[in-house]
């Protein structure tokens, strides 16, 4: 299938794996990237440059179809080396970045010298206006549904990605809530030009984490999600589980006067617990609603050549069928 996206980062099936903290290694993204789709390496989990660089080097040992990396920018106590990392990625020779969190506006003109291209995810159609403002190649339109922070407008993706597509010229894929073939005709049909996917990646094969995290996945419905975070303005969507529901009575009981100390303990240190060890209840780990559509754990090849068929099948035959008279 050939969109703008597919022309923009030289990949065969619209479909792109958001960066993944603890998920988005080298494994993962060579898998997407080998599968026809655009792989992404989560830079802030490596930390360092000399880390990320090791990484990269890694991946390309495992494909040599272009993937990417992502560089999130939130609030942190101690701050990520933003400027050794970006100077790896650009030293590698990558060409695909994903960046999400604050405005990446800062590091475009250097990225863009390097002929790399930005792809920024939003989860609003006046940040989605602002990226494209600031010289964003594409953006990545991340709906209500979505597994970690979804923003603070909680607009689902069958309104902001119609809106998306009214209001922007570059091109958009979605992102929240796609698992399979029907969320990208979908997302086609509402003005998107492919479709991001997080948590349907963690339940494949080659996903790099503990086995009872994508049977945590599988074994989870739409309603096993929850949103945290909302009166710190940092709402994150994670899976429930006992570590999640002590995080929440403490939200109940100390209403506006939580701060972040105070939950430090349920989502601080979390991740490698979660993905590494396997203790799916640890804390807070970012899952999103799709969690509901997901019932196996296929290799990463067997997931993109699926969606791709059925897409297929579902635009000439499903479609084409239904003729409007
Ligand atoms: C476990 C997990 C970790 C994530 N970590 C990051 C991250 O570090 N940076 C980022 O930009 N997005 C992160 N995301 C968001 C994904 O890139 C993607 O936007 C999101 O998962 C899309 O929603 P979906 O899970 O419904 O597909 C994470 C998502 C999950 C599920």
């Amino acid at each position: 299938m050939k969109t703008r996206i597919t022309e923009l980062f030289g990949i065969e099936h619209p479909i792109i794996q958001g960066g993944m903290h603890f998920v988005g290694l080298a494994e993962m993204a060579a898998a997407v990237s080998n599968a026809g789709g655009l792989g992404i390496i989560t830079g802030l989990t490596q930390g360092t440059p000399e880390k990320l660089e090791k990484e990269i080097a890694r991946c390309k040992e495992m494909t040599d179809k272009p993937f990417g990396v992502n560089m999130t920018f939130l609030p942190a106590v101690t701050p990520p080396d933003y400027p050794g990392l970006f100077e790896v990625i650009i030293k590698s020779g990558i060409k695909a970045v994903e960046t999400a969190g604050n405005n990446p506006a800062k590091w475009l003109p250097m990225l863009k010298e390097h002929d790399i291209k930005v792809i920024h995810k939003c989860t609003a159609v006046r940040h989605a206006l602002k990226a494209e403002k600031i010289g964003c190649d594409a953006v990545s339109v991340d709906g209500f549904e979505c597994g970690g922070h979804p923003g603070e407008d909680d607009i689902p993706n069958f309104i902001l990605l119609p809106r998306a597509a009214e209001e922007l010229t570059i091109p958009f894929v979605s992102s929240g809530g796609m698992a399979d073939a029907r969320s990208l005709v979908a997302s086609l049909a509402m003005g998107a030009e492919g479709m991001n996917m997080g948590t349907r990646f963690i339940a494949t094969k080659e996903a790099p984490v503990h086995d009872n995290v994508k049977q945590a996945i599988v074994n989870a419905s739409e309603l096993d999600t929850r949103l945290i975070m909302r009166g710190l303005r940092n709402t994150e969507r994670v899976l429930n589980n006992s570590g999640v529901e002590r995080l929440m009575e403490k939200e109940k009981a100390m209403g506006d006067a939580l701060k972040f100390e105070d939950i430090i303990g349920e989502v601080a240190g979390i991740y490698p617990k979660v993905m590494i060890d396997g203790d799916v209840e640890a804390g807070a780990w970012s899952c999103g609603m799709v969690a509901g559509l997901i019932h196996d754990v296929p290799s990463v090849q067997e997931l993109m050549d699926r969606i791709m068929s059925e897409a297929e099948t579902i635009i000439t035959e499903r479609l084409a069928k239904m003729q409007v008279a």
